[in-house]
């Protein structure tokens, strides 16, 4: 599996050498000169924890947390303060764990993060269903948080079991959801799960509308090697024939796919990972800047550690080559389903064609993408073989990254 990732990356970056992560950072960073500047804050806390999940999280304690919440405020102005005034970005992301965990704090980390930014774009913030009641909700929204996610993966109950979840308490749910409006409600939801049928997901979809959702993410199951969950992805063929149905189906009720995993009404938004740039806060939070892409530990304790030495809390960065940057750049835009050749441009200063015109005519040839006016447009196909890729990329790079960083809180090096 991993052989077919190296070659494209050989391919792709035009070297054979690997994306090489290391642990050593910069003190300051240079965001100063970064466009479309996004936020994201990672709160890295849960009730319980689910078997099947990634993340970076751990049980929750009020001390714990809010001594964390101490430190993340810290790192806010310690990275913050490195820019004369305030810096323009665009959107703010919370996600975890469960970031409503630490509810009554959000307000106190959106103020410090307004001393030092001006956000254009809104607030998400991502919610497990226990937390969606009016009184949580009323809180968030007094902060300044205009999106949130809700974190459903079924409202089935076979699925619900087999993912070890709680019954989501719909009734409750739609009608917190009625009383406290969001700019954006997205639900989570997980397919690909064993002997999912079409109706099983169309169903989840119809009820997350039904209940309030004006944006649905459809993750597909990774069976990530470090967690301990029984499930078992579906095969190849049978993902492909659900996925391509279930976007049939979302097209056919006039929601408008706003990434490969996402559909909405009411072009309602909510996405942490299309953007240019980031600034992450946080355990595990990615900063991804013109020329170097950083990780903080996945540690809470080293976390606070540094942060109380007033050191940045970077576990390893890798410094692009320029085809790294651009391959970087490429695949995240190309998760929104297309790809303007005007925006590479403007962010590298070189034309998309030069650089990558032989692999954009392949991909024409083969049905993957459509182009009109200087816009990549991703086929049905190219949006199944774009997940196809992911799922590679996944599992070979960010599965083996996040392995070690669960064990280790600043290692020596890592070469994806
Ligand atoms: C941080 S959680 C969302 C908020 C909250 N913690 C919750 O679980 O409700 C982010 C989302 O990642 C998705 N996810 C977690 N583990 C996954 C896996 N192994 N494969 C695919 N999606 C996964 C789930 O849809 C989950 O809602
Ligand atoms: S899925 Fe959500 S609640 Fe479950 S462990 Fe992951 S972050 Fe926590």
């Amino acid at each position: 599996m991993s052989v077919i990732t190296d070659l494209t990356r050989m391919w792709l970056t035009r070297t054979v050498k690997p994306f090489e992560f290391k642990n050593e950072y910069d003190q300051n960073l240079p965001f100063a000169e970064c466009d479309g500047l996004g936020l994201y804050v990672h709160i890295p806390f849960c009730k319980s924890i689910c078997n099947f999940c990634p993340y970076c999280k751990v049980k929750y304690s009020e001390d714990i947390c809010n001594k964390y919440i101490d430190a993340l405020i810290r790192e806010i102005h310690i990275v913050g303060s490195q820019y004369e005034g305030k810096k323009t970005v665009t959107s703010l992301y919370f996600g975890g764990g469960t970031p409503a965990l630490a509810v009554d704090r959000i307000g106190e980390i959106i103020s410090a993060l307004e001393e030092h930014f001006i956000i254009t774009e809104g607030i998400g913030l991502e919610l497990h269903p226990d937390n969606v009641n009016v009184e949580v909700l009323n809180v968030l929204k007094n902060a300044g948080v205009t999106k949130i996610s809700i974190g459903i993966q079924s409202f089935g109950d076979k699925y619900q079991k087999i993912l070890g979840r709680k019954k989501v308490d719909t009734e409750s749910m739609a009608k917190a959801l009625s009383q406290v409006p969001f700019e954006t409600v997205s639900m989570d939801l997980i397919f690909a799960l064993p002997e999912q049928t079409y109706n099983d997901l169309k169903n989840d979809i119809d009820e997350a509308f039904s209940l309030g959702a004006n944006h649905v993410a459809i993750y597909p199951f990774i069976d990530f090697t470090f967690t301990k969950s029984p499930v078992k992805a579906m095969p190849k063929k049978q993902k492909r024939k659900l996925l391509d149905d279930i976007t049939k189906y979302c097209y056919s009720k006039g929601y408008s796919r706003n990434s490969i995993w996402t559909f909405s009404r009411d072009k309602a938004e909510y996405s942490s990972m299309t953007r240019e740039n980031f600034l992450g806060f946080g355990c595990s939070a990615t900063t991804l800047l013109r020329d170097q892409f950083k990780i903080n530990t996945f540690d809470v304790e080293e976390y606070c550690k540094r942060i109380a030495e007033n050191k940045l809390p970077t576990s390893l960065t890798i410094r692009f080559i320029k085809r790294q940057r651009m391959i970087y750049w490429l695949f995240w835009t190309a998760y929104s389903t297309r790809v303007d050749e005007r925006d590479f441009e403007k962010f590298f200063g070189v034309s998309l064609k030069k650089m990558y015109g032989f692999e954009l005519f392949i991909a024409k040839l083969l049905g993957f993408v459509k182009e009109k006016s200087g816009i990549y447009e991703m086929t049905l196909k190219g949006a199944f073989y774009y997940h196809y890729y992911e799922n590679f990329y996944t599992l070979s790079y960010i599965d083996k990254m996040w392995g070690i960083m669960r064990n280790e809180a600043f290692p020596e090096k890592i070469e994806l």
